[in-house]
């Protein structure tokens, strides 16, 4: 018997939630995306076939569970699934954005936790390793009993407010939750602190208490992992303003923009509002404000280091 070519090369794989970010991560890695075809039956099942040999390959599937996320978390499991059937040799779920993260614990009587549901089903289909960004809650990465690779946007958005134009900085997190990352921010751009004190109303109302720490007269930075309903972040816009902030803008990693969020956006007070393509802009959540920055070459760095067995968290410092 001849001995065949060994097999440990590298594909990539996209679902719809986000091609183009998958073709600027390919791109980063001199590869082509890998081929298959995603689509759907006629009653609106996933239909799906992986084209590419990838028998003995590490294989990754880019595919944040942005909304729809019920269709995007499906379209990753039945990846994974085939991926795994067909004798892949490492399989690696690349998550930008991690969705379904909010429901995170038993934080009230008879509430799921969806966000270990969710982790369950990805160890099931197939997966064998993780790759996401800024999670909702870092204790999500516990939730897995399999590697989970972990990345933070900050960098990216680090270097834009670094530019000198913007001077006088402060860092603000909307809420208290949000405290660790916007001190990591304030540190590496030598910024003060600022916390807004936020009571959620409901899932699409928030409403702001109080403002600690100094405001006015200077560029405020809002730091945020998720932009949904626009409520926590233009809460926190209206009440920087109110303190005497002089011009306001917000970093924030995952532009799920529902609901009412484009109108608030619109009327609050930001200069800008600048995200990331880990969620892709479609029609109608596009707008003058809205700036994106893209994190497909840490995701493509973060992916070759996987590949080469090399430190991801050296990345980040
Ligand atoms: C809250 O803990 C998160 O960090 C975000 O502030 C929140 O999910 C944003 O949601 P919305 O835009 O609907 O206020």
């Amino acid at each position: 018997m001849t001995r065949g070519k060994p097999k440990n090369g590298i594909l990539v794989f996209t679902g719809n939630s986000n091609p183009d970010l998958a073709k600027a991560i390919c791109a980063y890695l001199k590869l082509a995306v890998g081929s298959a075809d995603v689509g759907r039956f006629s009653e609106g099942e996933i239909r799906l076939k992986v084209n590419d040999d990838v028998r003995g390959q590490d294989v990754f599937v880019i595919q944040s569970t942005s909304p729809p996320a019920n269709d995007n978390l499906m379209e990753l499991l039945i990846f994974l699934d085939a991926l795994r059937r067909s004798s892949a040799s490492r399989i690696t779920a690349v998550m930008p954005y991690y969705g379904y993260a909010r429901q995170d614990r038993k934080d009230q009587p008879r509430v799921p936790i969806t966000a270990k549901l969710v982790a369950n089903l990805l160890v099931g289909a197939g997966a064998q390793r993780v790759l996401s960004m800024d999670m909702h809650a870092g204790q999500i990465q516990g939730f897995f009993d399999i590697p989970v690779d972990h990345l933070y946007a900050a960098p990216v958005f680090i270097n834009y407010f670094k530019r000198p134009q913007f001077k006088n900085l402060v860092v603000v997190s909307p809420d208290v939750g949000g405290i660790k990352m916007a001190r990591a921010f304030a540190k590496r751009l030598h910024a003060e602190l600022a916390i807004v004190d936020k009571r959620r109303v409901s899932d699409e109302e928030a409403e702001v208490m109080n403002l600690l720490g100094e405001v006015r007269g200077r560029t405020a930075v809002i730091v945020d992992d998720i932009v949904a309903t626009g409520g926590s972040l233009c809460e926190a816009a209206h009440a920087l303003k109110k303190h005497g902030a002089q011009d306001i803008y917000a970093a924030v990693t995952h532009p799920v923009l529902s609901g009412p969020a484009m109108e608030r956006i619109a009327k609050a007070p930001l200069q800008q509002l600048v995200v990331t393509d880990t969620i892709p802009l479609g029609p109608g959540r596009r707008h003058r404000k809205i700036k994106v920055l893209s994190v497909a070459p840490l995701l493509g760095e973060a992916i070759r280091r996987i590949h080469l067995e090399e430190s991801v968290s050296s990345l980040f410092v």
